[in-house]
């Protein structure tokens, strides 16, 4: 099928037009333990169902369907440059170690249903340990390792999680991060409280079990070392997991998604977008806790029968070429990172790029945050292999934008993430009107319902929440809208211009600016701030707050303003974790705000990045954008 000569834009209008013949067609690639009697329930919209009735099991799709074949063959390669250990599991191993992890799940009162948060480092524990969920019905909610208390309790707080799985510690850079004092501190805040955890001890930070609540998972696997947990089968409908991701409310939105129409996007998307082969080797550098984890290192890779690489360390230890020597070492045909990993390359000797045999790779996928052009033309030269952008964000699952060289040998073009996947109804809409804008006129990238498969089916427990988040911000249109801006050239290559809300992109890290204005303002001496995202040529943007205190003795002298400023981001680094530290955080007697008080953050973002504030004539007191211009040049 994809070897003919179809184009992408054939495939994508038919997948548009006939949803129900196109989407059945790639339901194939997948095992369905009983067929589905109906592709596409969109008599709800934007509430869509996919393959009703179907019953089918991701961890099947996974692990136990490639027993038959690839049961000697790796399947999930963990390596950590942090701690030395590297290790191959086969599928049969994988199969095995899954099944004592559900076992154990199930002694400790796990049921189809039950949420199970893992709050885990990037190790193979964590990967059976979201395998297991899958197997025997539970909903995962992973927590990415770098979030803190707050963060931590607000999630266990509206996933309810019947279990948590967590390890002494993960390690970055050389430093060790212990998580249990963490995790302890989170569930003393939750108001909802796990009836147990359960502790994967590396060895790596000593820490005290609660009587009654914790368990250690070495003795407990022990016990069930010959378990064997069929699979349960689930209805396609049924929730696989829930994923949290930032907007622009404090509180954080559990993405939720399906069994079957999550497993047939992922199928597809491995063929068509990625073009890997079962047998062969995947890497990516992201994180279970993000949703490229799930989607590209756990699910994708292994429904796809590919060998997955669990990657723990940075681009650059021991040295920058460990990503290049892992891509020879187990022979990477497909690699997805970041921009922000490349771009820290890019300050190192390129001699690292050429040291290693990289002759297997046939694509680097990049996603996560704009690629630059300079970084995707460097990357591009020095690694001698096709770079694919491609854009798509945690509700979503899988691309929205990029090529599908599966289908069509598309041309890249420096700075575009492509063009609309097969499934996506994409429209540039115009803010006010909702009318759909011209080739090269800017707009907010929409997607007509229905989301196609794989997409999120709602937000875990609201919603109302859904359908007023996603699908009521463009005036007289039912549509999705992703909160970024983007523009279409005469060729219909996309271009993506950034966020329309106050979501911010740290080094491909997602995160909302309220969050961190909220954990600022829990500092006794805030009276209130704002945060805002600051370009930055390497992590892409970093946060950079701007705050008022109660009482200005406290910031007379620079050094008091420091010590202030350190203990801000202490608090940050404490409640969310130190991936929302703000880079600066700047003292003003008061912030800009419009006369009806609400604070102008795009006009003191525009001033730390040196741009024009804009539109000024809402301005309650244009001094106080002085007063940022001058906090910034440190007067
Ligand atoms: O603003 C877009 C940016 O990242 C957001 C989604 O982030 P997240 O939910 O963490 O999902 C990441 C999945 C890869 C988007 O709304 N973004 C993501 N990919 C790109 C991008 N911006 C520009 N180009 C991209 N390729």
């Amino acid at each position: 099928m994809t070897t003919n000569k179809q184009s992408l834009s054939a495939f994508h209008h038919r997948s548009i037009t006939d949803r129900a013949e196109f989407w059945a067609e790639q339901a194939t690639l997948i095992d369905w333990h009983k067929p589905f009697t109906q592709v596409l329930d969109d008599s709800r919209l934007p509430f869509a169902r996919w393959f009703l009735g179907g019953e089918t099991n991701l961890c099947h799709n996974a692990v136990d369907r490639h027993l038959p074949t690839l049961a000697d063959k790796p399947a999930l390669i963990f390596v950590s440059t942090e701690t030395g250990a590297e290790r191959t599991y086969t599928f049969a191993e994988l199969h095995s170690e899954v099944m004592r992890m559900a076992a154990v799940m199930q002694a400790l009162g796990v049921e189809r249903g039950d949420r199970v948060l893992i709050y885990m480092p990037m190790i193979a524990e964590a990967a059976f340990a979201m395998l297991a969920c899958a197997r025997i019905g539970a909903i995962h909610s992973v927590v990415f390792g770098g979030f803190a208390s707050h963060s931590l309790a607000s999630r266990i707080d509206d996933a309810a999680p019947r279990l948590i799985v967590s390890a002494d510690a993960g390690s970055r850079g050389g430093k060790v991060i212990p998580y249990k004092g963490l995790l302890d501190e989170a569930i003393s805040l939750a108001t909802s409280k796990p009836d147990a955890v359960l502790m994967v001890d590396r060895g790596l930070a000593p820490y005290a079990l609660v009587a009654g609540r914790d368990h250690d998972y070495a003795p407990l696997r022990d016990q069930h070392l010959n378990a064997i947990v069929p699979v349960t089968w689930l209805e396609s409908n049924e929730i696989s997991y829930t994923l949290y991701t930032s907007g622009t409310t404090g509180k954080p939105k559990g993405v939720q998604r399906d069994v079957g129409g999550y497993a047939v996007a992922l199928a597809a998307s491995m063929k068509h977008i990625f073009c890997g082969n079962q047998g062969e080797t995947y890497f990516s550098t992201s994180d279970i806790g993000w949703v490229v984890g799930h989607s590209y290192i756990v699910y994708g890779p292994l429904i796809a029968g590919m060998a997955t690489i669990m990657y723990e360390g940075t681009p650059v230890r021991p040295d920058a070429g460990i990503l290049w020597q892992l891509v020879e070492r187990y022979k990477v045909t497909v690699m997805f990172s970041a921009p922000t990993a490349i771009r820290v390359l890019k300050k190192q000797d390129p001699a690292w790029l050429t040291r290693y045999d990289t002759s297997s790779l046939r694509a680097l996928f990049l996603a996560g945050e704009p690629l630059d052009e300079p970084t995707a033309r460097w990357i591009s030269e020095s690694l001698g292999r096709p770079i694919i952008d491609n854009y798509w964000q945690t509700e979503t699952g899988w691309p929205i934008l990029t090529v599908a060289h599966g289908i069509e040998k598309t041309p890249t073009r420096f700075g575009s993430p492509g063009m609309p996947m097969y499934g996506y109804d994409v429209r540039l809409l115009h803010e006010q009107t909702g009318e759909e804008v011209g080739p090269n006129e800017k707009g907010v990238v929409a997607v007509l319902p229905p989301l196609p498969p794989g997409c999120m089916q709602t937000v875990w427990g609201d919603d109302e929440r859904f359908v007023k988040t996603y699908f009521s911000s463009i005036p007289g249109k039912l549509a999705y809208s992703t909160f970024d801006w983007g523009v279409r050239d005469d060729d219909g290559y996309y271009f993506i211009l950034g966020r329309t809300d106050d979501v911010i992109n740290v080094a491909g890290h997602r995160l909302g600016t309220r969050e961190i204005e909220e954990s600022l303002s829990s500092h006794a001496a805030v009276a209130e701030c704002a945060v805002v995202g600051v370009a930055d040529t390497l992590k892409g943007q970093v946060a950079v707050g701007f705050a008022v205190v109660k009482d200005p003795s406290l910031i007379e002298e620079i050094d008091d303003r420091l010590k202030l400023e350190g203990e801000l981001m202490a608090t940050v680094d404490r409640q969310l974790g130190a991936v929302a530290r703000p880079s600066r955080v700047y003292f003003v007697s008061t912030l800009p705000k419009t006369r009806s008080g609400k604070v102008l953050r795009r006009s003191i973002q525009a001033v730390c990045e040196g741009r024009d504030p804009g539109d000024l004539t809402t301005i309650e007191d244009p001094s106080t954008l002085e007063q940022v211009r001058q906090a910034l040049a440190g007067r």
